[in-house]
């Protein structure tokens, strides 16, 4: 295999030469670089929040959970106490760990919970509304992170955000534009009007937005702990709520509801050692599986963005996507095959049935064997402490706004994370995943997602911190934010900066950044039969790179209105 594919690759290298080098490339952007210490989320006041508990002699765990608890309040589309998601901790001595925060199927709910009587799939029943909430995950989470690994006082950390929902803050022009694009969604979804989420001339940059509810509820977690949230007021506001709208989470939910600490995904790739988080979370598996499908194939020499480069990432991520639809879901309930999924042996054979020249049809392309041997909306916020421990978190509401239900009484939203379940075998979800047994609902399961906080090593030192939202899409753009690192020697803005495409087995498209090809490129891979479809944007990464002199890059996304703060 491999000469063949040498051979091919200097054909196309050569005949390509000129057009690669007329490739438009990524002007270098540097990112924030600070001395010790840095945030880097999406939303400014969320990293500056970050910042402040650093420098007041925080740790980087106290520094992301006051981050979380900041981004549920200015970023209500997918920051969240609704919601859930996943934790990577490596201390600076090396020691890592890994938090699985994720929302969990109601003890009511089960596989057909949204099909018909025909078994057909019910329209939005899994993606809007009061049955579409798992069991939120994020609150527990931040105790959990906060018993093992917190330094400063809780209610120093939580405190940040209760201000800023109390005192208010001010839009910006995304965040405005994400409101009045879903003023109807939370009209037709919630049983009690969300009064502050609504403004009839619609909102605008510089508007001043107020969360006295959610201040509140805020204020109850400082004062009750974990109670605050899956007790008292809170907790009959959830259940009131799914009374009237039709919901399923009941008390017994709350009650069982745990956050927990898993080993993290570890494997090499080339000189450096990739950490990232394991099933339920199919983010670190399909990582390592992509990084170790290509690792054989010189994609330096082929170039950023080429056709050969894009046909081999291409090639790999169709292959991983189609593991991922068969193989993975919540290690608790389904046996996954981690090890033999994340094994070099099996990754490189998967590669065998590669055609050079030509893309391979998806419908020839399914799940592998793995031999047995001796794992659109959502956030990512990266944290690096000036003691060089570091915390890698992606959460998420699922969707923009999660359900658009809005606890009453409470001002929190509710998560939309059902829909991540498979809901009918080889039924896409919303962001076009289809799945089967491994991750069919099951109560208390969790849903599988693709979310991939990723921390790496080289030298045993602390390289780099990195992590997206974006649905099926968070997988291929964590895995070409490295790439453009290690392989091709960006800095961490310009790889943040570079134009992205994905591929995830079904549909058979490449999805990609208008500015990730040049026409040049789009040709040859057209040729080769792949199918290119336009998406304005793909994913939102928030990274921080290690420099060599010791200092820190931030790469904050300017897809968004994401922002590195540090010293
Ligand atoms: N909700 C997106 C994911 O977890 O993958």
């Amino acid at each position: 295999m491999k000469t063949s594919l040498l051979l091919f690759f200097l054909f196309l290298f050569f005949s390509c030469t000129e057009k690669i080098a007329e490739q438009a490339v990524e002007p270098p952007a540097v990112g924030l670089i600070a001395d010790s210490a840095m945030v880097v989320s999406a939303h400014p006041l969320a990293s500056q929040v970050g910042v402040d508990i650093l420098q007041q002699g925080g740790n980087a765990v106290d520094a992301a959970i006051a981050v979380q608890f900041a981004l549920a309040v200015v970023y209500p589309g997918a920051g969240n106490i609704g919601g859930g998601g996943f934790m990577v901790i490596r201390e600076n001595d090396g020691f890592t760990d890994c938090l699985d925060f994720r929302e969990k199927a109601p003890l009511a709910g089960g596989r057909d919970m949204f099909l018909d009587e025909n078994k057909d799939v019910v329209d939005d029943l899994s993606t809007r509304g009061h049955l579409a909430a798992g069991v939120p995950g994020t609150v527990d989470g931040m105790f959990r992170a906060y018993e093992k690994y917190g330094s400063l006082p809780f209610s120093q950390l939580i405190q940040p955000a209760i201000d800023l929902a109390a005192k208010g803050f001010v839009l910006t022009e995304k965040e405005a534009e994400g409101l009045n694009e879903n003023q109807e969604e939370f009209m037709e979804h919630n049983t009690e009007k969300p009064a502050f989420l609504l403004k009839e001339e619609g909102w605008k940059a510089g508007d001043t937005i107020y969360m006295e509810d959610l201040a509140k509820t805020l204020t109850l977690i400082r004062e009750q702990g974990r109670d605050g949230f899956y007790g008292g007021e809170t907790a009959a506001n959830l259940l009131a709520e799914m009374e009237r709208g039709g919901g399923i989470i009941a008390q017994e939910d709350l009650d069982r509801y745990e956050a927990v600490f898993r080993e993290p995904i570890v494997a090499s790739y080339e000189d450096y050692k990739i950490i990232s988080m394991p099933p339920p979370s199919s983010g670190g598996v399909a990582l390592v599986q992509l990084l170790q499908s290509i690792e054989d194939f010189s994609i330096d020499t082929m170039g950023h963005n080429t056709a050969a480069t894009a046909h081999v990432m291409v090639e790999a991520e169709r292959r991983v996507y189609a593991d991922r639809a068969t193989h993975l879901g919540d290690p608790d309930f389904y046996a996954v095959p981690l090890h033999e999924l994340i094994n070099d042996a099996y990754n490189e054979s998967r590669m065998e049935s590669f055609t050079a020249e030509n893309a391979t049809p998806s419908d020839q392309v399914s799940a592998g064997d793995p031999a047995p041997v001796e794992t659109m909306e959502t956030t990512h916020f990266s944290v690096v402490d000036a003691r060089g421990n570091a915390v890698a978190v992606t959460t998420t509401l699922n969707g923009g706004y999660g359900s658009k239900v809005v606890v009453a009484g409470s001002g929190f939203l509710l998560n939309n994370e059902m829909d991540d379940f498979s809901i009918k075998p080889g039924f896409p979800n919303m962001f076009g995943l289809v799945g089967g047994e491994a991750n069919a609902i099951v109560p208390e399961k969790r849903m599988l997602s693709s979310m991939t906080p990723t921390i790496i090593e080289k030298d045993d030192k602390l390289f780099m911190v990195v992590g997206t939202p974006g649905g099926s899409t968070i997988i291929t753009s964590v895995f070409q934010t490295i790439l453009n690192v290690i392989v091709h020697e960006m800095g961490m803005q310009a790889a943040v900066n570079a134009g992205r495409f994905h591929h995830q087995w079904k549909p058979d498209s490449i999805f990609a950044e208008p500015h990730a090809f040049d026409e040049e490129t789009t040709r040859v891979l057209e040729k080769m039969g792949h199918t290119i479809v336009n998406r304005d944007e793909i994913g939102r990464v928030d990274a921080i790179l290690v420099l060599p002199d010791g200092r820190l890059e931030g790469g904050a996304d300017p897809r968004g209105d994401d922002r590195a703060a540090g010293y």
